[in-house]
């Protein structure tokens, strides 16, 4: 066990700053093992007291400490593991400071290291004071000055803002000083140095403005950053459109690296990539990476505005930022690809990844009252539903109300570190109403359910409906209150016709009811004919529905429902039911070919979208069907829903297999939203083929593998055939490896795919590929592409031996030992172990304590493996 238990953060300690630091100048003399940093820091004490200067600074060799130019003697300051601290010292002065650190000793990647041979850097959220000693706290806005000095094989020199200055030095070396004009705080430095490509691009700007856009990647690759580029661009101009936000400075510059613990992020004008989120072309890209790189390109540039110039006073209004931006990217993909599309996909992210997050020991509010480390809060809840908390605000003030909240927050807040309250209260500002229970969103943990009962008299023509919420308890939250919940809702006639009805004698097709307290009730008139409701409408708020429809009702949604959303949903509900049945041991054949049959017709549907099709096809995931059984049996659940499959397989195998010939690309490959709907669509008709294995889909697999002529058909087929196993899939493996076998991100797809592997004996190979020549699991990619896929891997992982179990925390120890962030976010699979049944929860649980009492564990594995247990 630690020996002391680490102190947690609070949100109600926060302090102001005691000093404010007006300038940062740094030099860096870059040496991979030995880098120099100084730094002359113009500081100010921030209004009246004593208080010493409390620097943060981590793993720092210290040179030497300087205050208006005299150096302190050891006994005029301390330095420990965490800070230093200078007592006595005037209301104004310049610290200047250097210290030694070792980039390339540096496998945690935060702070500076190195990936590649190049340097780099990553900040966020406390990664500076890796670099050096600093007020390494989001509301201390500093304007920096970088001076970058290394070897000329170090080729290019990059950080934040304009360069000022470049040249020659001595001894075969060269510089570059780069200035920010934007004050910020420290987490949003960075700095780039090395041999890279360059592509580069401009747009002008809606006042008129020249902007040049640079996106640097390993050499040769620059081609592949061509639509990261175009992204970009489209992304700038719909900022203009949509939001009423100019880019600011002359230079936008994007660097992608290998080794990156997350996904990308928004240092002031020079983002840096995973280059995973980044490179693309036909041939090693798939669709969904086209799609994820535009939308987390328009991300990291919103953030220019909803992070950087208006940044997080503290690490608890983390959402202000990400939420916000979410919402943001959200919308531009929504734009970009389709509404009804994207909103599905973004709701089934949703669930996956934060429903189930809300459901266990980890569940916490969007905007959490304590962490231990900030970098295991980086979860979906505060993403994905820190989102949704903005989308209910919009949904319950309208369009025009909600961008005149965000014009006023940008005018009030630009230049500042500033909280939720403060977002809310612009919002509260123009509309002249009292938000203060919409705030509750952000404090409140969980996922509330809502019922929803309905009632109609012939006679009358009346419809009641009756809605209720209950949210369950979350750790620390034993009692919860009702949240205002915008429910959309519409109604439909017995052949699916939209039936138009009165609310408080106004005729509509569609309306919000917004639900205040723990029940409501409203009443529509003039409702002709008994209705169909379609309820929660889009999503329009992230809870749980309970309804009183029949499967009757259900069918006729999953034919013509207006609201895409719900026509989807329909279907998702009734198989969640039919696999539930299954699994308890009571299957419903009559209703699993009918749901076969209205399938089908949804196939025919000459006026649907294929990427909708595509959706429609596949069935709920084993894990989203998990969270419903109470507790949850993988094994059960995975033979369930594989037998549907078959099902649906045998019933539809000629509209599939027509479909697949029919959809058979012949012109050149492009990335847009149809063309690779159509190819979702195609893929997806192959992997339900794949349910019923026969020698003819092998040969079907194996033609739609070879034949592809892009990523996105290749992983197609090549998924397509682990379904089905046996001698064609190895040889397609080995055949894969060896084409790709120089290509990093074709390489994590195929460790990926072996880890999804739903077949006996995955354990086994997956251990085994641990020891493949091409793993290393000092590289997060690398490593979440065979373990997170194989602890997502339902059947597999939950094996009833707690080998999968053993296998998953004997990692997370091993990566702790040098990567704590990483290792931390492997530990969410374990955190579920009270939704499954108690043998498993029991084994997985075993698993926690052991790592729990691991001695030396870091303050990011503790966090999470003891909440998990508490
Ligand atoms: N702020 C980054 C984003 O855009 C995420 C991130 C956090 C990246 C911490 C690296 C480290 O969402
Ligand atoms: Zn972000």
């Amino acid at each position: 066990m630690r020996t002391e238990t680490p102190q947690p953060i609070r949100l109600t300690d926060y302090r102001p700053p005691a000093f404010l630091i007006e300038t940062t100048e740094l030099v860096f003399a870059l040496e991979p093992n030995t880098t120099r940093v100084k730094a002359r820091l113009t500081i100010r004490r921030n209004g009246e007291h004593a208080e010493p200067l409390v620097l943060h600074g981590e793993r720092l060799k210290p040179i030497s400490v300087a205050v208006d130019g005299k150096l302190l003697a050891d006994s005029e300051r301390t330095i420990d593991a965490e800070y230093l601290t200078v007592p006595n010292l005037p209301d104004a002065f310049v610290l200047e400071t250097e210290v030694e650190i070792d980039p390339e000793a540096n496998k945690a990647l935060d702070g500076l290291y190195m990936s590649g041979g190049r340097f780099c850097t990553q900040c966020e959220a406390e990664g500076f004071r890796k670099i050096t000693w600093f007020a390494d706290r989001p509301d201390v806005l500093s304007r920096f000055t970088v001076r970058v000095e290394a070897d000329k094989k170090f080729h290019r020199l990059l950080s934040n803002g304009n360069l000022m200055e470049s040249g020659v030095l001595p001894g075969g070396r060269h510089y570059a000083v780069w200035n920010d004009p934007f004050p910020k705080p420290a987490y949003l430095f960075a700095l780039v140095a090395g041999e890279l490509d360059e592509l580069a691009d401009k747009l002008v700007t809606m006042t008129g403005r020249t902007v040049d856009l640079k996106i640097y990647v390993d050499p040769g690759m620059s081609d592949r950053a061509a639509y990261a580029m175009d992204s970009l661009k489209r992304a700038m101009k719909w900022d203009e459109e949509v939001f009423g936000r100019e880019y600011d400075l002359d230079l936008f510059m994007i660097v992608a690296v290998r080794d990156f613990n997350f996904g990308a992020m928004e240092n002031k004008g020079l983002n840096i990539f995973n280059s995973s989120l980044l490179l693309a072309d036909p041939a090693t890209a798939t669709d969904l990476d086209y799609e994820r790189i535009e939308s987390v390109v328009a991300h990291e540039y919103f953030h220019n505005w909803t992070g950087d110039r208006i940044t997080c006073r503290d690490w608890f209004q983390l959402c202000l930022k990400e939420g916000l931006t979410v919402f943001r990217d959200q919308s531009f993909s929504a734009d970009m690809r389709g509404a009804a599309v994207q909103r599905i996909k973004d709701v089934k992210t949703l669930r996956a990844r934060q429903f189930s997050e809300d459901q266990g020991p980890l569940s916490h509010p969007v905007r959490p009252g304590s962490y231990l480390k900030i970098d295991n809060f980086y979860t979906a809840t505060i993403y994905e539903k820190g989102a949704e908390v903005i989308r209910m605000l919009k949904t319950l003030i309208g369009d025009e109300k909600f961008r005149e909240g965000m014009d006023l927050y940008f005018d009030r807040w630009d230049g500042h570190a500033t909280t939720v309250e403060e977002f809310i209260r612009c919002f509260a500002d123009v509309t002249g109403e009292d938000l203060t229970d919409f705030f509750a969103w952000y404090e409140q943990a969980g996922t509330p359910n809502v019922t929803l009962k309905h009632s109609y008299d012939a006679d009358t023509r009346i419809l009641k409906l009756d809605l209720t919420q209950a949210t369950a308890p979350t750790p620390g939250q034993p009692t919860k209150r009702a949240l205002p919940l915008p429910v959309r809702i519409g109604l439909l006639d017995g052949e699916g016709r939209t039936q138009a009805f009165l609310r408080d004698g106004t005729a509509l097709d569609e309306t919000v009811v917004v639900l205040n307290g723990e029940a409501t009730s409203v009443t529509f008139t003039g409702v002709d004919a008994a209705p169909v409701v379609s309820a929660l409408r889009g999503f329009s708020a992230p809870v749980t529905l309970e309804t009183d429809a029949q499967a009757k009702d259900r069918y006729v949604q999953l034919a013509g429902d207006p609201d895409l959303f719900n026509r989807w949903e329909a279907g998702q509900d009734l198989a969640r039911a039919l696999i539930s049945s299954r699994a308890s041991g009571r299957p419903d054949e009559v209703g699993e070919e009918r749901y076969a049959e209205a399938l089908g017709r949804g196939l025919a549907d000459q006026a649907a979208d294929p990427a909708f099709k595509a959706l429609l096809l596949s069935l709920p995931s084993e894990a989203d069907l998990a969270l419903a059984m109470k507790p949850a049996d993988p094994g059960a659940i995975h033979e369930a829903r594989e037998a549907l499959r078959t099902r649906l397989a045998l019933h539809l195998e000629d509209d599939l297999k027509r479909l697949h010939i029919g959809l058979q690309e012949l012109g050149e490959f492009s990335p847009d939203a149809a063309s690779a709907g159509r190819r979702a669509l195609r893929n997806a008709t192959l992997d339900l083929l794949a349910a019923n294995p026969r020698a003819e889909v092998i040969t079907l697999a194996d033609g739609h593998y070879r034949a592809a002529i892009n990523m996105t058909d290749a992983m197609g087929g090549l998924n397509a055939l682990m379904l089905l196993g046996g001698e064609a899939f190895d040889s397609a493996l080995v055949d894969f490896y060896e084409r790709w076998k120089s290509e990093p991100l074709v390489i994590d797809k195929w460790f990926a795919l072996q880890g999804r592997d739903p077949s006996d004996g995955a354990l086994g190979r997956v251990m085994g590929l641990t020891a493949h020549p091409a793993f290393d699991q000092t590289n997060p990619n690398r490593l979440r592409a065979l373990i997170s896929n194989f602890a997502a891997n339902q059947a597999q992982f939950h094996d009833p031996s707690g080998s999968g179990y053993r296998f998953l925390a004997d990692t997370i120890l091993a990566v702790d030992g040098f990567n704590p962030m990483t290792a931390a976010r492997l530990v969410e699979p374990l955190g579920g172990w009270r939704r499954y049944t108690p043998e498993l929860g029991t084994l997985m649980k075993a698993e926690l304590q052991r790592i729990a009492a691991t001695e030396g564990l870091s303050k990011n594995v503790y966090e999470l493996a003891t909440k998990a247990l508490a």
